[in-house]
């Protein structure tokens, strides 16, 4: 419910008070204690009056997001909870609307959220002012202003990971309807000796580790520079990464960031060769070198470094090296050059890099403002935002914290002077008594520091100007003469010198009691810090520089405005700027925002009330609230106040009628409130204790209870009426409904019963009705079936005499026939007989032969010329034909067989034909070859290795390669021989070793012998007077190819000696041994051996073959 509640004002649901000046009883615990309870429920913010008290939360919190812009927008101050959007829009709507030209001041300590505050309130106004694409520009340059100048003011301390390192005020600029036009930024007091030594655990400004990580190899290799860290002296290692923080990332978005606010491409570059150049100048060293006078000069240790920068900034590398190894000092016309030594040396290269980068960042700081200026001429009203660092006291304070404090001397001032004006000037305008507040005025410490005669800040430029020896001690003794008697100052000599003995103050230190408390300042380092100084022949080196920004930098090395007068010190400078921000604070209406830093950790959640209460004392924030509740506490104008509280009276309740001054009136009277805890004024009323506030919170809160009740009260009984009657009105709807359809049913049965009585009578009826029916049909059927008989009996007797009378038409037709067939027959007899006969014939034997070779036609066999089978003849008279017309047919297959044949194969067939005219029917092993295809070459001599000699020996063409079985001449055994033939001579070789045993000339053949049986024996004859191998008598061999050997030696004889082989085949033939004349005898022999014949040499004259 509370949740759902719609705010109306800051009193609603406030946890602790929302603004401090209704705290009761006011002290510093009850302060704290309101602090810390609304930072547990992450209210972060408290009022103090119109001041924000900022409690920096240390992490992101919901409460930024567009829709919470949305519900600050136009809404009164103390209507919603404390807010920094409130206070934003406040400012800027009184500056749309009122014409007042408005600054936020913001302070705190390092790390209390200034610059988040900052930037939280220049997102506010650029998220409620005007847009289009003109004004959307300049609030984007404006927002991207500041990534670029944290790049390069910002750096990581102790107490913050991103604490700005300068002072920042900016003037945003506005038309009069609100739009941003454009601003300006002003800087001060850079902590450039960071640029050259770095605390422990802290790091040198964000752009130098931003470049070297986030930069491409490209870029770094054009910057001479490298990715590592730890090559440049300049950087702090300790703590080179910061947790969360991506450099390289933001490198990225500083580089995007510059190109929005309007970089050029080669100022940006120009910029990080700036920022090379400071990495680099740190990497030269100094080494002594004697001199002829003896005294020390220093000599730069490693000169590829200072040819780096040199390459880098265009600057002549003589001339550099010159500059930090002389020293020239002009005085009226004397030049007085002087050796440096190496520690001097060196304090002119930190010099050198102190000034160069201080000198960019206030030249970037130059640059945005060129670009965020605004375009018009018009007359513009403008917001400053002052962020600018908080009070410092640290362990060692030095010339920077003294001038820290100073500034936040001043503003503390100005905070006081324009919250009483503030207040006084309310009081005026609505015209209520104004009564003296006691406070503690600063005013005399800021004399003490800033007195043009006698303020310390004086005394140090004295001390800086004076000739002679000057030391950080004669200063301090000088401070001891002239502020001595300064109640806000203290040292050892002046405590001295009021007999004041006290040992917590070192020697070379001053104290100073600040507004916000004792800080104690170390002297050393003040007069050199002040004295800013940089060696002219250092400006005028850099002035000679080729690179245009650098020697823009160094305006006071041109020789041609050389300035004998000593630049103004550090000091000098602060104190006229601050000077200058002061006066344009004063013309302005400010709002205050005030951090504070809840504990030294950075961490959330944690709330350290020490570290608090010293915030909240020097930033006078008690102070505060004092002025604020002087006098009265409370002041609201009366509209809202009479809607708040109307309730509590009757007569403005629930509306009031007239003006609501006479409303809150009547109400405070008759609330009977004392009439000195509140006053009238013109358009507000003032309440002077916060206890009367709060009484009137609660009277309100009681009274809402009591409204609610009555509202709930009436509410019920209303609900229980209504209820009531929606039943009374169903209760009818329904009673109706039911009678309807009570009778409905009613009516239904009384219907149905009708129907029911009815349907019987009815059914009675028809029966009745159905049976005379019944009886009629059959009637009538009756008489259709006698009828149908009675026809039928016609029909038949009809049919019967019309058949009758086609029988005899028919026979007369017949009998008509035969007798003219008679009559003609016997009329044409004569010429019938001689003609018809013959053509009946001729006609029937033609149709017999035309179905014959019809029938013939789908009787033929197969094509192959050994089928046997042929139709059976059909008629005896066609019995030659039918002979005749295999023959041809058989002629005919055979021709298509032959024509399939190949040359060779026409030549196997021919020998075939050859064999059988040579053997068949005259030797009974013909048949036996006639299904055997003649190979010729049964043993491949080629393909077996064993024959190559054998191969090589013969070079014709080999007929017949085969191995038979050689009949031994003497006792008729038989060995294996390999047997050839080729076109003219026959070869015997050795089967195992392939050596050629005998070679017999083909013409030295004479005769073939063989038996008419079924065996391989065969004799070959020779020529006696022959070839050698003649002389041992005719060969007998067997072989199974007995008839396909004989065949080819045959043929191949004829072709070659074209003679006949003669081929004796008898059962008995002689043959010729050596000498002797052998007869070669076949016998039927036993079945001893078998199927195979044997072959036996009985005597001189007989060898038997026993063929099985
Ligand atoms: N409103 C906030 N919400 C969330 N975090 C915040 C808020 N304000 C500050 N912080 C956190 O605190 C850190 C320090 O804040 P910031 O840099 O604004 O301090 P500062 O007062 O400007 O310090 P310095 O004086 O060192 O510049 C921020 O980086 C951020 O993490
Ligand atoms: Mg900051």
């Amino acid at each position: 419910m509370a949740k759902m509640e719609v705010k109306t004002s800051l009193l609603d649901n406030m946890i602790g008070v929302g603004d401090m000046v209704l705290l009761e009883p006011l002290n510093e615990e009850t302060f704290i204690n309101n602090l810390k309870k609304r930072f547990d429920h992450n209210e972060i913010y408290t009022y103090i009056g119109s001041v924000v008290v900022s409690v920096n939360p240390y992490r992101s919190l919901p409460i930024y997001s567009p829709e919470k812009v949305e519900d600050y927008r136009n809404r009164n101050f103390y209507e919603l909870s404390p807010h920094i959007f409130a206070l934003s829009d406040e400012a800027y709507r009184s500056l749309r609307d009122q014409d007042k030209d408005q600054c936020i001041l913001i302070t705190g300590e390092s790390g209390a959220g200034k610059t988040e505050a900052s930037k939280l309130v220049m997102s506010y106004v650029a998220a409620v002012c005007g847009k289009g694409a003109e004004v959307n520009q300049v609030k984007e340059q404006l927002l991207q202003s500041n990534p670029v100048l944290e790049a390069f003011g910002n750096a990581k301390t102790v107490r913050n990971d991103n604490s700005s390192r300068f002072g920042k005020y900016m003037d945003i600029e506005f038309d009069f309807k609100g739009d941003p036009l454009g601003g300006v930024i002003s800087n001060y007091l850079l902590e450039k000796s960071r640029v050259v030594k770095q605390p422990r655990g802290e790091r040198n400004f964000h752009v130098f580790y931003q470049l070297l990580s986030g930069a491409s190899e490209e870029l770094l290799n054009k910057l001479k520079l490298e990715r590592d860290f730890s090559r440049y002296n300049y950087l702090s290692l300790d703590s080179a990464k910061v947790n969360g923080v991506d450099d390289a990332a933001n490198f990225r978005t500083v580089r995007n960031a510059m190109q929005i606010v309007g970089f050029m491409d080669h100022e940006a570059e120009s910029v990080l060769e700036v920022v090379a150049a400071v990495l680099k100048l740190g990497n030269i060293e100094f080494k002594p070198e004697s001199r002829v006078n003896g005294l020390d000069e220093s000599k730069i240790k490693d000169k590829n470094e200072l040819k780096e920068i040199c390459e880098l900034t265009g600057i002549d590398q003589s001339v550099l090296e010159r500059a930090f190894s002389f020293r020239t000092v002009e005085a009226k016309q004397e030049k007085v050059s002087t050796t440096l030594n190496v520690a001097q040396a060196y304090y002119a290269r930190d010099a050198l890099a102190k000034n160069l980068y201080s000198r960019l960042f206030s030249w970037l700081v130059n640059r945005i403002n060129e670009s965020i200026k605004a375009q018009t001429k018009v007359r513009k009203k403008v917001m400053g935002v002052l962020d600018i660092y908080g009070f410092e006291i640290f362990e060692d304070n030095s010339f920077e914290q003294f001038i820290i404090n100073y500034c936040n001397e001043k503003l503390q001032q100005i905070f006081i002077e324009l919250t009483l004006k503030e207040e006084q000037e309310e009081y005026i305008r609505e015209d209520i008594e104004w009564t003296h507040i006691d406070y503690f005025n600063n005013a005399i410490i800021c004399d003490l520091i800033e007195n043009n005669t006698n303020g310390i800040l004086a005394m140090l430029d004295e001390e800086c100007l004076r000739p002679g020896t000057v030391t950080d001690e004669t200063f301090l003794e000088k401070l001891n003469q002239v502020c001595a008697t300064h109640q806000h100052f203290e040292s050892r000599m002046s405590k001295c010198s009021r007999f004041l003995n006290d040992t917590s103050l070192p020697h070379s230190c001053f104290r100073i009691q600040h507004y916000a408390g004792k800080v104690l300042y170390q002297v050393e380092g003040f007069v050199d810090k002040n004295n800013d100084l940089l060696y002219r022949d250092l400006s005028q080196a850099m002035w000679k520089a080729g690179h245009t920004l650098i020697k823009s930098l160094f305006p006071e090395g041109n020789p041609a405005k050389i300035n004998l007068k000593r630049p103004p010190t550090a000091g000098s400078q602060f104190k006229a700027s601050v000077a200058t921000l002061m006066k344009n604070l004063q013309t302005k209406n400010p709002n205050y925002i005030r951090c504070i830093k809840p504990n030294d950790k950075k961490a959330a959640h944690i709330f350290n009330e020490a570290l608090v209460c010293h915030q909240i004392r020097y930033l006078g924030l008690l102070e505060n609230v004092r002025v604020r509740r002087a006098g009265y506490a409370f002041r609201q104008a009366y509209e809202p106040c009479l809607e708040r509280y109307k309730m509590l009276c009757k007569q403005t309740w629930p509306h009031w009628k007239g003006p609501a001054r006479a409303g809150v009136e009547v109400l405070f009277n008759e609330l009977e409130i004392p009439v000195e805890e509140y006053s009238f004024g013109r358009s507000k009323i003032f309440i002077r204790n916060p206890r009367t506030l709060f009484k009137l919170e609660d009277l309100r809160k009681q009274r809402l209870e009591d409204l609610a009740t009555l509202i709930q009260k009436i509410y019920r009984g209303w609900k229980c009426r209504t209820h009531f009657l929606l039943m009374r009105k169903s209760q009818i709807v329904i009673a109706a409904w039911y009678r309807r359809y009570a009778q409905q049913k009613r009516y239904q049965q009384i219907k149905s019963s009708a129907l029911v009585i009815q349907s019987y009578i009815r059914g009675w009826k028809a029966r009745k009705i159905l049976r005379e029916l019944k009886h009629q049909k059959r009637c009538e059927e009756a008489a259709t079936t006698i009828a149908a008989y009675w026809h039928g009996t016609q029909a038949r007797r009809e049919l019967k005499r019309l058949k009758e009378e086609a029988r005899r038409k028919h026979a007369v037709a017949v009998i008509w026939a035969y007798w003219l067939g008679l009559k003609v027959r016997r009329e044409y007899r004569k010429f019938f007989r001689a003609n018809a006969g013959k053509k009946i014939y001729e006609f029937t034997i033609q149709r017999i032969v035309q179905k014959y070779f019809l029938e013939m036609k789908n009787k033929m066999p197969s094509l192959s010329p050994i089928d046997k089978n042929w139709p059976s003849r059909p008629y005896l008279f066609l019995d030659s034909t039918h002979k005749e017309l295999k023959r041809i047919f058989h002629l005919w297959r055979c021709k298509k067989y032959r024509d399939q044949f190949t040359d060779q194969k026409k030549l196997i067939y021919e020998e075939k034909l050859e064999a059988s005219e040579l053997f068949k029917d005259k030797k009974a092993l013909y048949p036996s070859s006639v299904g055997q295809p003649f190979q010729g070459a049964y043993l491949e001599i080629n393909k077996n290795p064993k024959y190559k000699k054998l191969k090589d020996a013969i070079e014709e063409k080999i007929i017949i390669a085969e191995v038979v079985n050689k009949i031994n001449r003497a006792n008729g055994k038989s060995t294996s021989r390999i047997f050839l033939l080729t076109n003219n001579n026959l070869l015997l070789a050795d089967q195992k070793s392939g050596q050629i045993k005998s070679e017999v000339p083909l013409v030295d053949v004479t005769k073939v012998s063989m038996s008419s049986q079924n065996d391989g024996f065969f004799a070959i004859h020779l020529k006696e007077q022959g070839s050698e191998a003649a002389s041992k008598g005719d060969f007998l061999f067997s072989s199974e190819h007995l008839i396909e050997m004989a065949t080819k030696l045959y043929r191949t004889t004829l072709s070659q000696t074209k003679q006949k082989l003669n081929i004796e085949i008898s059962d008995e033939f002689l043959v010729q041994f050596r000498q002797d004349k052998v007869c070669v005898k076949f016998i039927q022999g036993n079945q001893k051996n078998g199927s195979v014949p044997t072959c036996k040499r009985k005597n001189n004259r007989l060898l038997e073959v026993a063929v099985p």
